[in-house]
């Protein structure tokens, strides 16, 4: 176990000293979950009788159509989980049009803070008007209940309207992240048979474009499922149009006849809301299903008591909308409290480190969620660019996408929480749909770098190899015993839950396996220890090594290639590539380059690797299966052999002298 996830000394080393961070009295007193009593009896009942728990957090969080009959059913045995059956409502409406009867109808819902500072406001009377109109542009265009959209769009308004215009009329939307290359969305559309597409002619992010539509029509020219692409208008529109596919957003949403309201489609509890696409051990990425009532109840209830929204705050969570984050705590989680939810265009760095700040500043913000990789960028700029603003509105800050160490964690605290501001380190997975462990900043008394406390309805458990409950500071793998309502419901493809089973819940039979370490402490707060399968984490996004390896491999010039991770200061973990070539061509820098833009193109630009290390051989045990183990402490720059663990199964010792050799010449 040790020798799988990342050293933790120094989480150890704070945890033994056991320093705590009490709530601040202020926001205690005004919070949702404001003492730790409340927290442990409400948690308790959330466990001891799910049914009633769920039941009024159903009723008093969302608006129904028709009242659900069934809180739960099916379980981890027959992986046939339930939530509100019987129960109807649609997304959008809970986003949007309950807001409308309400003071809220002219409160700000979205404000989107552009690239180069400019701002667009939508209140929740506009934004729905928006959402109408388009859903009434997807209906023109022949899109149907059940239809899968894919959505590749930079971080523009029109993506939540998307978003929004989809779960209107129960079409499936699929987001694909801008910075994903033409054939990573290409294989995502195939994958779902979306019917439409929805993409900009170009983004713009820290001042560069990014060509949106040259990569969508590369990917298209293989999608014979989509008959239709409205493009966003984002540029200068110098695009090609392909006739009587391709249409611009701006005209189709200035036909009279869309401007009508559009009816809601009232939806199943379980019908599906999107499909999102998440790497994994193996090759593909796998098409996370998120479903309708549970999802929009669990992203709702964790926003209110994480982020202790109240309605005078502007929240701010810097997430790309291509990821989980952001269709949980951008839109649906944000937008079904009837908060005023920022979005931002651009990157942290430009035009210069002070960027966030100056957002944070300008708008007043209240509630700052960030990645621990945007954290360790700016920390690198020193604290004077934090300096130079106003940063007295926040009153809250938030971390997600991997462990943060405790000197990031106290930089964050002191420099732009005063010291005085609660951090909430929020552990979930694109699988998990909201929070699964994570502080509530009323109660939880704060350690650096502990994500603390499982979510109301949570039941982790952190096991051994055997499946047995580790003991309290014992690393194990993090499980969890039961269903909650905003997990994963399938992936797509995988009708009789083959693939889900194998991936999810074969290891421990009978329970959710998260793919991550971690460990309980004496006062139960939980540690994540990092991945334990051959998932990397670079700057907080989940990459399959799988995944590059085979992007290497359809290169003519590669044999084998392995991907292992290694720790990297400002991405948490970088990518390193062993790569064997084929008789004929020889390892020089320029090659290595090829390859390192090869990956880019296949996959994206975050999957490009840091190091590619020319090799002979890889070390295999006598069955041929490669030592990732021995692989991964190559590249971290460990020389002594002797902390590589055994290696009696090793089929080629003398592989392993010749890949140090060759780690310490890069
Ligand atoms: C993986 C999920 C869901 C948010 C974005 C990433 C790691 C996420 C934390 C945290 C330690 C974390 C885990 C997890 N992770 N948040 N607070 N502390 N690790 O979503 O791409 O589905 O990745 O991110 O390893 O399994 P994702």
């Amino acid at each position: 176990m040790a020798d799988e996830t990342r050293s933790d000394a120094t989480i150890e080393h704070l945890a033994a000293e056991g320093r705590t961070i009490e709530p601040p009295e202020e926001f205690a007193r005004r919070a949702t979950i404001g003492t730790e009593d409340t927290y442990r009896v409400m948690y308790r009942r959330s466990l001891e009788e799910p049914e009633r728990f769920w039941r009024e957090a159903a009723e008093q969080e969302l608006d129904w159509i028709e009242p659900f009959d069934t809180v739960m059913s099916g379980g981890f045995e027959d992986l046939d989980y339930r939530w509100f059956d019987g129960g109807v409502l649609n997304v959008a409406a809970n986003c949007l049009d309950r807001h409308l009867g309400t003071w809220r109808r002219n409160k700000a819902a979205l404000i989107w803070e552009s690239d180069d500072g400019h701002t667009k406001t939508y209140t929740y009377q506009q934004l729905h008007y928006e959402v109408s109109r388009f859903a009434n542009v997807l209906k023109k265009k022949g899109v149907e209940k059940g239809d899968r959209v894919a959505i590749y769009l930079p971080m523009i308004p029109e993506l939540p309207i998307a978003m929004l215009a989809c779960a209107r009329i129960g079409a499936i939307h699929s987001v694909v992240f801008g910075g994903f290359s033409s054939s990573a969305l290409r294989e995502r559309i195939q994958d779902c048979s979306a019917k439409m597409l929805i993409t900009a002619d170009e983004g713009i992010r820290g001042g560069r474009k990014v060509a949106l539509k040259v990569a969508a029509d590369e990917a298209l020219f293989e999608c014979p499922s989509v008959e239709s692409c409205v493009v966003v208008q984002r540029g200068a529109g110098d695009v090609d149009m392909e006739p009587g596919r391709d249409t611009w957003w701006h005209q189709e949403i200035s036909a009279p006849e869309v401007r009508k309201p559009c009816a809601l489609e009232p939806m199943a509890a379980e019908d599906p809301l999107f499909i999102l696409y998440t790497s994994g051990s193996t090759g593909k990425p796998k098409g996370v299903l998120h479903t309708t009532a549970g999802y929009l109840l669990y992203s709702a209830l964790t926003f209110k008591t994480v982020m202790d929204y109240r309605d005078e705050d502007v929240y701010w969570c810097t997430a790309d909308i291509g990821w989980v984050t952001g269709h949980s705590y951008i839109v649906y989680g944000p937008l079904a409290a009837g908060a005023t939810s920022l979005m931002f265009e651009g990157v942290p760095t430009y035009p210069d480190p002070g960027r966030f700040w100056a957002v944070v500043e300008k708008y007043r913000v209240n509630i700052f969620y960030t990645a621990p990789t945007a954290i360790r960028a700016l920390m690198r700029h020193g604290s004077g660019w934090p300096q130079r603003y106003d940063l007295s509105s926040i009153r809250l800050l938030g971390t997600v996408g991997e462990p943060i160490n405790p000197e990031v964690w106290t930089w964050y605290h002191e420099t732009i929480g005063r010291g005085e501001v609660p951090i909430v380190d929020t552990y979930w997975q694109t699988e998990t749909g909201g929070f699964l462990i994570t502080p509530f900043p009323g109660a939880t008394p704060l350690k650096p770098g502990s994500a603390s406390w499982p979510f109301f309805g949570v039941e982790p458990e952190v096991v051994r190899e055997d499946g047995s409950r580790a003991d309290p500071g014992e690393g194990g793998y993090l499980t969890v015993r039961r269903p909650w309502p905003g997990m994963l419901r399938g992936t797509w493809g995988d009708p009789h839950h083959k693939r889900m089973h194998e991936v999810y819940f074969e290891r421990f039979p009978g329970r959710y396996f998260t793919g991550d370490g971690a460990r309980v402490d004496a006062d139960g707060d939980y540690w994540l220890l990092g991945r334990v399968d051959d998932v990397i984490n670079v700057s907080g996004h989940r990459l399959g090594t799988a995944e590059i390896e085979s992007a290497l491999v359809s290169h003519e010039a590669v044999s084998e290639a392995a991907v292992v991770g290694f720790p990297h200061e400002v991405k948490g973990e970088g990518i390193h590539a062993y790569v064997i070539l084929r008789d004929g061509y020889h390892a020089s820098e320029d090659l290595a380059s090829i390859l390192s833009g090869h990956v880019r193109k296949v996959i994206g630009p975050i999957a490009k690797p840091d190091r590619i290390q020319f090799a002979q051989d890889l070390p295999k045990t006598r069955s041929g299966k490669i030592m990732r183990r021995i692989l991964r402490k190559i590249a971290a720059g460990e020389t002594e052999t002797d902390a590589f663990g055994d290696l009696s199964t090793l089929a080629e010792p003398k592989v392993v002298k010749d890949l140090i050799a060759g780690r310490a010449a890069l």
